[in-house]
């Protein structure tokens, strides 16, 4: 049996998207009501179904109910094959208590967790987690677990779509419709190995990756055959690939990066206990290259490995790749003593669409990129983008029998379905639609930018990043409601292209009316944030 395509609705909720669709804001289509009643039928032949649905009903939580609706329904869709097979071994073959109890610390089992925030450096804080609990012997008879599960799944679908609508802090970009990938999610997709040798595994998406990384390849002028790359986990990932590939080239190179760059270029450091020299940075975030030089000078006996910020992740500033090189060259280092990871987790696919932007290509003498997949690409799931020159990557790859593939990836499973997110939005989009929306970014970030300074608030916009820094507000509470970014006295917003006017207008005007509240008795001023952002922006008492 399989459900009409009509009755689908096409969020990309997927199985509670069935249910949900009688009343959901985000589907284009209408939930057949005739189909949902043939199916309310079916389900209540089943006298176990009968005894759940009736004590939902009384419950009167109707997102319940249809949440275990869309539950039932899939399992008799999906269940089907299992009763068909039956057990495959014995059951008496297995350990008769094969999970121990849960103790706590005063030793009784712990049964309801409170829901208390508490955040304590250097302590797990399990209070608000929902706790995994062994089903009741007569669970399948009953349905209790599937309606309890049905419901804490709903509820938390609710608080995902509130918070994505109060989110402003982060580089994701929330917009985006998946629906017609929802029938994949029955597949155990997994690219581990090589995105270009195929291993024995089939359950894979190479074909979806390849396509891909040839899109970033043209897009940073690198021919087909001249490149290697893959579809990473995450930016952090990609960091780690890049910079790895550097060490391999050059064993005793040093790490330079600047001081802004993201923890995972330091991190990599650590791992790979590389020799790291941190440069200091302008007022704009971006790498200072006069200091830079000055601690290339000091260490011309030894090959530099370089960190480049394609966006930093606090300010949005851009390292000048062309000015980094010239300094290389400058102080004595050819091309065969240095190689350039660029850091393009959030603004590489951004930069190539700002007119006055440096360009980030494979023409001139760096040795890889990487990007966030799930930044302003807009994927669902954490991934990235690793493009790296083909003759690097020999020297880091190696066989391996089991998986009749190459291992050059920092990963060994690899999630099989971001390349499809990725190869899906990239045809719908195409280079034009990023481009709009780049631009609608960059008009958006400097709106906010001129009314957080009408409304008398320091901030500042570097000029090819739409993160706007301001002075970081008072109250945690809004903080976390907005779910900022802070640093210090700072706070950034990242406009994507998910952020419109009007969630700006709503921000900016709860901003001003809280901030009214927190210095109005005049004990308190606003930080002075010069040192931050630079005198010209900031509006404190002294700077006004
Ligand atoms: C500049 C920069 N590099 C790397 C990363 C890490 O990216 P990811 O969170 O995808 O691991 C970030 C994340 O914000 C970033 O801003």
């Amino acid at each position: 049996m399989g459900i009409p395509h009509a009755c689908w609705c096409r969020c990309n909720q997927a199985k509670a998207a069935v249910a949900l669709a009688v009343s959901c804001s985000f589907c284009n289509l209408a939930f057949s009501l005739s189909c949902l009643i043939e199916r309310v039928h079916r389900l209540l032949v089943h006298q176990s179904n009968q005894r759940t649905l009736i004590s939902i009903l009384r419950s009167k939580d109707q997102l319940f109910l249809a949440s275990y609706m869309a539950e039932a329904m899939m399992k008799q869709v999906n269940g089907g094959l299992a009763e068909k097979f039956g057990p495959v071994f014995d059951p008496t073959a297995v350990v008769a208590e094969p999970v121990p109890p849960v103790v706590t610390e005063n030793g009784h089992e712990l049964k309801h967790k409170t829901a208390e925030k508490e955040i304590v450096l250097g302590k797990n804080v399990h209070a608000s987690c929902f706790s995994v609990t062994e089903p009741e012997a007569d669970d399948e008879f009953t349905g209790d677990k599937e309606a309890y599960m049905a419901g804490v799944l709903a509820r938390y679908r609710k608080t995902l779509m509130e918070r994505t609508k109060h989110h402003l802090g982060y580089p994701y970009n929330l917009d985006f419709d998946y629906g017609a990938l929802a029938q994949l999610q029955h597949f155990s997709i997994n690219n581990l190995g090589d995105p270009f040798i195929e291993s024995n595994y089939g359950v894979h998406s190479r074909q979806f990756e390849v396509g891909v990384l040839d899109w970033f390849a043209r897009l940073w002028e690198l021919e087909n055959n001249e490149y290697w790359g893959y579809i990473t986990n995450c930016g952090t990932e990609g960091n780690l690939h890049g910079i790895l590939v550097g060490r391999e080239v050059f064993p005793d190179g040093i790490l330079y990066a600047s001081r802004e760059s993201h923890y995972s270029v330091f991190k990599a450091a650590r791992m790979y206990r590389m020799e790291c020299v941190k440069v200091d940075c302008l007022i704009s975030g971006e790498i200072d290259c006069a200091g830079f030089k000055a601690k290339l000078l000091q260490n011309k006996d030894k090959p530099a490995i370089i960190n480049v910020n394609i966006g930093t992740t606090v300010k949005g500033a851009v390292d000048d790749l062309d000015l980094v090189i010239q300094t290389l060259e400058e102080s004595g280092f050819t091309q065969d003593r240095f190689y350039i990871h660029c850091d393009g987790a959030l603004f590489g696919l951004m930069m190539p669409f700002v007119k006055k932007a440096p360009k980030v290509s494979f023409k001139k003498p760096i040795g890889s990129v990487s990007v966030s997949g799930h930044k302003f690409v807009g994927c669902p799931m954490p991934c990235g983008v690793q493009i790296t020159r083909m003759e690097h990557i020999n020297v880091l790859s190696s066989n391996v029998e089991y998986l009749a593939s190459r291992d050059a990836t920092i990963m060994g499973s690899r999630n099989g379905h971001a390349p499809i997110f990725l190869w899906y939005t990239l045809n719908r989009k195409g280079y034009k639609g990023f481009q709009k929306e780049v631009q609608k970014c960059l008009r958006n970030a400097h709106y906010l930018k001129d009314r957080l300074l009408d409304a008398g608030i320091s901030a500042m916009l570097n000029e090819l990043s739409s993160t706007v820094v301001f002075e970081r507000p008072q109250d945690e509470e809004f903080v976390r409601r907005w779910q900022l970014a802070c640093q210090g006295n700072i706070a950034h917003v990242v406009v994507m292209p998910n952020v419109t006017i009007d969630k700006l207008d709503d921000f900016l005007n709860e901003l001003i009316d809280n901030r009214s509240t927190w210095y109005e008795d005049g004990k308190r001023q606003p930080p002075c944030i010069a040192a931050d952002i630079g005198s010209e922006n900031c509006v404190c008492a002294a700077h006004k």
